[in-house]
């Protein structure tokens, strides 16, 4: 049985306005696809091409300018109210921007805890805090972490909301090798639990694992292909 993807875009495009002029920045083009409702795809590019711009799409953040996204096979709300609701059930984004997730003021703990009941979940920080590498963390306040343990923090809040969706815009971007372990492994269980998982990335440890690549070039999806579940 073929499972019915989670995500639909057809001709979807995204247009920036230059303030103080009439000009209009590229985001997106013509981007049709699909995102299937488990699994680990990844959109690759480069710097520039579209990637954060297509996750805040999929994060029913950002309209499109044009075209259409369907979620669980209907098409978004323009109401941002109810596609506030859609996001905090059932979407964690973790930005490119680390300090986006996070409160800084408070204490690892708090954070877990806080992103945990945004879908009245409970959580234990500990236990999280170990799997990203962070254990001993949670009493500390989020600005004394360094940025690569912000980043595996911020991870950690989305696994903390345990939603169906995790997007994640490049998670491993400041991390050393034995530190971005500590991600993939995070995102190999989520793949077991039946999360989709999107991420966008440049990091071939990520790229070589996803069961769907999606190449991105200015704005366009240049190519698409299955990754190794499909080769196995
Ligand atoms: N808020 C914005 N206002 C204006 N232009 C924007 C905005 N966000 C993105 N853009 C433009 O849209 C295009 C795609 O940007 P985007 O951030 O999605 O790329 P990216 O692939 O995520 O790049 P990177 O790898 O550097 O993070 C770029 O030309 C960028 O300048
Ligand atoms: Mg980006």
């Amino acid at each position: 049985m073929t499972e019915s993807p989670i995500y639909e875009l057809e001709a979807v495009d995204v247009e920036y306005a230059v303030p103080s002029t009439s000009e209009r920045v590229t985001g997106l083009h013509d981007v049709t696809l699909t995102i299937p409702s488990s699994g680990l795809t990844v959109l690759a590019g480069p710097s520039g091409s579209g990637k954060s711009t297509l996750l805040r799409v999929l994060s029913l953040f950002q309209p499109p300018t044009r075209g259409t996204v369907k979620f669980r096979g209907a098409v978004v709300s323009s109401s941002a109210r109810r596609r506030r609701a859609l996001r905090r059930e059932a979407i964690g984004l973790v930005f490119q921007t680390p300090l986006d997730n996070l409160v800084p003021h408070l204490s690892v703990s708090d954070n877990l805890h806080a992103a945990a009941q945004s879908t009245r979940h409970r959580c234990d920080p500990d236990a999280l805090l170990d799997r990203l590498g962070l254990g001993g963390t949670g009493a500390s306040r989020v600005a004394a972490l360094s940025g690569g343990q912000q980043q595996r923090l911020a991870f950690a809040c989305t696994l903390a909301r345990r939603t169906p969706v995790v997007l994640a815009d490049e998670p491993t971007s400041q991390l050393d090798d034995g530190s971005a372990g500590h991600v993939l492994d995070a995102i190999e269980v989520l793949r077991a639990e039946g999360v989709a998982v999107v991420v966008a990335s440049h990091d071939e440890r990520l790229i070589e694992r996803g069961s769907r690549v999606i190449r991105i070039r200015s704005g366009r999806v240049v190519a698409e292909h299955s990754g190794r579940e499909e080769r196995r």
